[in-house]
């Protein structure tokens, strides 16, 4: 239990690769504040962190609304005093070949998955910048660092939340606070159960280790960067991929 009373904000927890990190993560002690659109299903997840003995609060948020996102941050400050780690976790995807791809397409997606992790940091940099400790985790994507026909969009907001990363790793490290990125390869969830058969089997041949991801995947690679053994680990990407890019 390294992770003993310290206080994680996972956003986008109500399924999937969100909900796993946050389970792991109140499994190694943290209290943990849940977020998401969809509260009825981040209630269970809420409910299984009690479950595991550990303390949690559920809140509904958009986290591409800059109000919403501060107001979750200071609620979760308010219940549990503190916020040691953020875990930027909440994303969409809206997939179309560039040619076909709207303009509303491009904007949800940069709203959720790169403005987002900007107003989320932004809300809870400023409490760990005043604790002198904190860690961020931003859930980027293997597309962020090789495209994908088919996701401009999320590929360009995937590589501009690396980016964003090493900023912030600069700007706060002599505040005594890591902020890293985990891109995940293709992992087993809701979005990629959305693809055909076919493409998640062709998929599988293009991976080295010859399966897609799990959520647990990531999530261990998310518990090593919030634990005490990657105290001077910034600005770096971690990929978790299975050997699909090197
Ligand atoms: P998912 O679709 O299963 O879960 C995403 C969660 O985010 C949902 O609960 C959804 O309600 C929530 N969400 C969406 N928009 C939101 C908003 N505006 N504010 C708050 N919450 C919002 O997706 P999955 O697969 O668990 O993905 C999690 C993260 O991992 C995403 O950032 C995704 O881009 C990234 N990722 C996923 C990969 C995969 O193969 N599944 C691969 C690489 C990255």
């Amino acid at each position: 239990m390294e992770l003993k009373d310290k206080v994680a904000v996972v956003t986008g927890a109500a399924q999937g690769i969100g909900k796993t990190i946050a389970l792991k993560l109140a499994a190694n002690g943290c209290n943990v504040v849940v977020s998401d659109l969809n509260i009825e299903k981040l209630n269970e997840t809420k409910k299984e962190i009690s479950d595991l003995g550990r303390e949690s609060l559920a809140i509904k948020a958009n986290v591409a609304v800059c109000a919403e996102a501060d107001a979750m941050i200071e609620e979760g400050v308010k219940r549990f005093g503190i916020v040691h780690i953020l875990i930027n976790n909440a994303g969409i995807t809206r997939d179309s070949l560039l040619l076909r791809m709207k303009e509303d397409d491009w904007d949800a997606v940069l709203a959720v998955n790169l403005k987002g992790v900007f107003n989320c940091t932004k809300a809870a940099v400023k409490h760990m910048s005043k604790q002198r400790e904190g860690r961020i985790i931003n859930i980027a994507s293997i597309v962020g660092e090789m495209g994908n026909a088919g996701q401009a969009n999320y590929s360009a907001s995937k590589a501009g939340v690396i980016g964003f990363t090493k900023t912030v790793a600069r700007e706060f490290a002599g505040r005594n606070i890591t902020c890293n990125a985990v891109a995940p390869g293709f992992i087993e969830t809701a979005m990629t159960q959305a693809l055909p058969e076919k493409v998640r089997e062709e998929l599988a041949r293009q991976i080295p280790m010859g399966r897609l991801g799990t959520p647990e995947d990531v999530a261990d690679a998310v518990l090593f960067l919030a634990g005490s053994g990657s105290g001077y680990i910034t600005g770096q990407v971690i990929n978790v991929n299975g050997g699909m890019y090197m």
